[in-house]
């Protein structure tokens, strides 16, 4: 989501005259997008504001002004411990306050002293951002698109609720928009974000029957229409809001990619009632065997937490026998880092460093073990890939599987764009190497209007 964040400051920034450039040395402005989700992570912003500071001095002894801002969760959550550390910081603003940018940056040359902008404004940003218009990357074949920001779930370890705010969804015309004009600038693949992105309940464009709210399915099989668009992904989903027509879509839209991130944090049904998830590790088991069910060839990928305070050796036993009972495509997994203000950061018996040390080895050898058989699993199937560039080889182009494997196979420079058939022959490390079963697109990019689409897009 930062990504798709640090395009829209871009784009806010350009009528102002800014363009991205490549080293800070050379930039009049700087802006770094924050991620507080866990210590190390939020520690970064520290020492990279540490470089910047030796930069902005360095460019002020050649007369060049350099406008230092700290955007995303740290400047939310941690606004004034920036400017009393780093005083050479000139904005501070919050995720829901990039719109205002360019006020900023403006009241920031005129006024001595650093703005500082971290409310959760009345107004939606994105009713005020300027329209995107394109990949992130230029020429990118992928995109990410924010449908759903903020989340009121509360589990007990996370920040997201304080600093990303209250669950809010974009209205369902505004996303399809912005799907048609990324698409119309090349984009082939859509990743929808948000952080609780299946709680998804945007408003309709106001009229007749479109008035009431969608869900994400309903806006999936929406987007599943845009000719040109092939493929659809959506990221992060929370077990409680996998709906029934949710996972519907998953069994009736082919452009939805059998690959979903399900993330259950733990196995045992102590943590999760400790993690105020709302769901006990037998609902993961069925879910996954109701999603397997609409769709057999799904995989998953989840995110693991170890050593969450009270977590016992038994505790960490059932989240490896949850691993081994579903079998994971991937999975990501963290050691419990405690954040200011969440409930967890006073909960009794925390759990020794290196205990959660110990307990994350295990568990992602385990993951890596179910990663590579997953993996080796696909040498000599055959498979649809989105080329999306060049790889290193010469005469090699690189792109993605439907499980989000990178795949590598020798092919001509016009199938960057398009789906093709393959032949998976080998694993590598972290890629697959393919041969070309068919050296026109599978999927040629289609031109049927879509009457449903117009009218949600009025
Ligand atoms: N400590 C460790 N991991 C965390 N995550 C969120 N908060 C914390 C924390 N305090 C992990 C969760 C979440 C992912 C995005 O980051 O697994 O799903
Ligand atoms: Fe954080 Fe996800 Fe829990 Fe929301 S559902 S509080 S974003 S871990």
């Amino acid at each position: 989501m930062n990504v798709y964040d640090s395009a829209r400051m871009a784009d806010v920034l350009k009528p102002l005259g800014y363009r991205p450039t490549e080293t800070p040395a050379d930039a009049d402005m700087v802006i770094l997008n924050t991620c507080h989700i866990r210590d190390r992570a939020a520690e970064k912003v520290f020492s990279e504001l540490g470089r910047l500071r030796v930069i902005k001095q360095a460019r002020a002894a050649e007369g060049r002004a350099t406008v230092l801002a700290v955007a995303g969760c740290v400047a939310q959550a941690e606004g004034a411990e920036i400017l009393a550390r780093a005083p050479y910081v000139d904005i501070v603003l919050g995720p829901q306050t990039y719109h205002r940018l360019p006020e900023m940056v403006a009241r920031a040359a005129r006024a001595g002293g650093a703005v500082i902008e971290t409310d959760f404004p009345v107004e939606q940003k994105f009713d005020f951002l300027p329209d995107a218009t394109g990949p992130q990357l230029p020429g990118g074949v992928t995109a990410f698109l924010t449908v759903q920001e903020g989340c009121d779930k509360f589990c007990s370890f996370c920040v997201v609720p304080y600093t990303r705010g209250a669950e809010a969804s974009r209205p369902a015309a505004s996303v399809i928009a912005e799907a048609r004009r990324m698409v119309a600038g090349g984009v082939r693949e859509i990743s929808l974000l948000g952080q609780n992105v299946n709680a998804y309940h945007g408003a309709g464009s106001g009229g007749g029957a479109d008035e009431s709210s969608w869900s994400l399915a309903r806006l999936m099989r929406a987007l599943a229409e845009i000719p040109g668009l092939v493929r659809i992904r959506y990221t992060t989903s929370h077990p409680r809001d996998m709906g029934e027509d949710l996972i519907a879509a998953h069994r009736d839209l082919p452009a939805l990619m059998p690959f979903l991130h399900l993330p259950v944090q733990s196995g045992s049904d102590r943590m999760l009632n400790a993690m105020n998830r709302g769901h006990t590790a037998d609902d993961y088991r069925r879910l996954i065997e109701r999603l397997r069910t609409a769709r057999p060839d799904l995989a998953f990928s989840s995110d693991f937490i170890v050593g969450h305070p009270g977590e016992t050796d038994a505790d960490f036993a059932a989240s490896m026998a949850l691993i081994r009972d579903i079998g994971f495509a991937q999975a990501y997994s963290f050691k419990y880092s405690s954040r200011p203000g969440t409930p967890a950061a006073g909960a009794p018996m925390p759990v020794a460093g290196p205990v959660g040390d110990e307990r994350l080895q295990q568990l992602q050898a385990l993951v890596r073990v179910q990663q590579d058989q997953f993996n080796a699993s696909s040498v000599g199937q055959t498979m649809e890939v989105l080329f999306t560039g060049h790889g290193r080889k010469p005469g090699q182009l690189s792109g993605r599987s439907p499980y989000l494997q990178a795949v590598h196979a020798a092919g001509p420079d016009q199938l960057i764009g398009t789906t093709a058939m393959v032949k998976i022959e080998q694993m590598l490390t972290n890629s697959l190497t393919a041969s070309l079963l068919s050296p026109v697109p599978t999927r040629p990019i289609p031109t049927r209007a879509n009457p449903l689409l117009e009218r949600a897009c009025a």
